[in-house]
């Protein structure tokens, strides 16, 4: 369950809720009723109830089928169509993972030396490739996807690399979705009324996850769960809608220009990169929004943490603790004790993880006058990362419509791919 915490945010920096509610009220009413800009693509919003029941068997299915034939996948995709996967993997699974496939990322960059890399390292391993694209014509996937396939057929043949690649992609157009139909690939849809960055939730997350052996029928349910919690038109009583108002305050009322999530779980480092997209790409419009950053405690506090403390007054934090770590360790007792560290012998690491936790919240909040935003979970599992997902992007909506933004759109992104193409010589660029 997540558990919102106003009380690191000064009472002068903290919003009057109550004061907001026929503004929250209607904008609600214009997310249900999808009255409002970009609201072709509020497919997610029901997702968790209304997902296509028969194609999420078929993942599992060829889920399981990957995992007991390849011991890699490499998810082939960028922005909307990777994050997730990414963020999710490594959230359940941590970075030196004991389970599911080993997943390897390209179609992310144009960067020659990873990608080279990345070829590299696929030699000696038995992968298969699953290539998203909603739009089939994202040059960073269909460059690295050309390249993957043409390895993997002279590997496999191309009968045997038939089998070892999945698509995700539109039900019926685009290029992905007409070369998937013409070499007979199994294909998965990534919905029309759903956006790149609201669809980790869809076959394009869906997939993956289910490759790094986690239980997406746990993730869907806890998504459920949000869903239905934070259907709630009274600001006093939604906490996801509350999240979203008081960034809105900070930001409008009390001058803040940025947004850092912090965690104090190395794994949440990807979960750091999809959030960003989600509210970037999503509010970063009309010459406004808060400009999110991120780190990871307490390795960032070694770094970042002095700015923090006592640079420039420009950014909250929103931070998100987890009460029951995964794994935990316990610190050795030393008879010479050389180190000095005695007097936490016998302790576990997540114990100093939550005094040190503790300790920067004090520091931050009081001191140095750092907003903090504290969101709370007990535990961190696929039921509770699909509560947490959904939370942050209705809180998004919310974000966004608040802003006076088209959630949904980023016309912005075109403009440097125009430029890309017409200093390549794309046809008709
Ligand atoms: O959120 C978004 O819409 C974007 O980040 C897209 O997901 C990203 O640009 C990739 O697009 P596509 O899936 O069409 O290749």
């Amino acid at each position: 369950m997540i558990n919102v915490d106003f009380s690191f945010v000064k009472k002068e920096q903290l919003v009057d809720f109550a004061s907001y509610k026929d503004k929250v009220k209607e904008i609600d009413k214009m997310i249900n009723e999808r009255t409002g800009a970009g609201s072709d693509f509020l497919g997610w919003l029901k997702y968790p109830l209304t997902y296509d029941k028969e194609e999420f068997n078929r993942i599992k299915a060829k889920a399981k089928e990957f995992r007991e034939n390849y011991d890699t996948l490499v998810v082939c995709g960028i922005g909307g169509s990777y994050l997730g996967a990414n963020a999710a993997i490594d959230a359940i699974n941590g970075l030196y993972p004991t389970t599911g496939m080993k997943i390897v990322y390209l179609g992310n960059t144009l960067d020659s030396t990873y990608t080279a890399q990345v070829i590299n390292y696929l030699k000696n391993r038995n992968f298969a490739i699953c290539c998203i694209s909603k739009s089939g014509t994202t040059t960073e996937t269909s460059v690295s996807f050309r390249i993957l396939k043409s390895i993997l057929e002279e590997k496999l043949g191309k009968e045997r690399a038939r089998k070892a690649i999945v698509c995700v992609t539109d039900k019926e157009k685009g290029a992905l979705k007409t070369l998937a139909t013409k070499e007979g690939y199994e294909t998965y849809v990534l919905p029309d009324d759903v956006g790149g960055r609201y669809s980790v939730l869809t076959a394009v997350g869906l997939f993956p996850i289910a490759c790094a052996n986690i239980d997406i029928d746990d993730l869907m349910a806890g998504a459920l769960e949000a869903m239905k919690k934070y259907d709630n038109a009274n600001i006093l009583e939604n906490d996801a809608y509350k999240y979203a108002l008081e960034r809105f305050y900070l930001y409008s009322k009390c001058d803040y220009k940025v947004e850092m999530l912090c965690s104090y779980e190395l794994k949440l480092r990807m979960f750091n990169e999809w959030w960003k997209q989600l509210f970037d790409e999503s509010e970063g419009k009309d010459g406004k929004a808060l400009l999110t950053a991120s780190s990871v405690f307490t390795t960032d506090l070694h770094s970042l943490g002095q700015f923090i403390q006592e640079g420039s007054k420009i950014l909250f934090e929103t931070v998100i603790y987890i009460d029951k770590p995964a794994l935990d360790v316990t610190i050795p007792y030393d008879e010479e004790n050389l180190d000095g560290l005695n007097f936490i012998a016998g302790k576990n690491l997540s114990y100093v993880n939550s005094k040190a936790h503790e300790g920067t919240l004090h520091a931050h909040s009081e001191s140095g006058n750092v907003p903090n935003i504290q969101i709370n979970l007990n535990e961190l599992t696929p039921f509770t990362l699909g509560e947490l997902i959904y939370f942050f992007m209705k809180s998004c909506a919310m974000s966004a419509y608040l802003l006076g933004v088209n959630p949904f759109n980023q016309p912005g992104v075109e403009i440097y791919k125009k430029n890309m193409f017409h200093l390549l010589g794309k046809p008709g660029y």
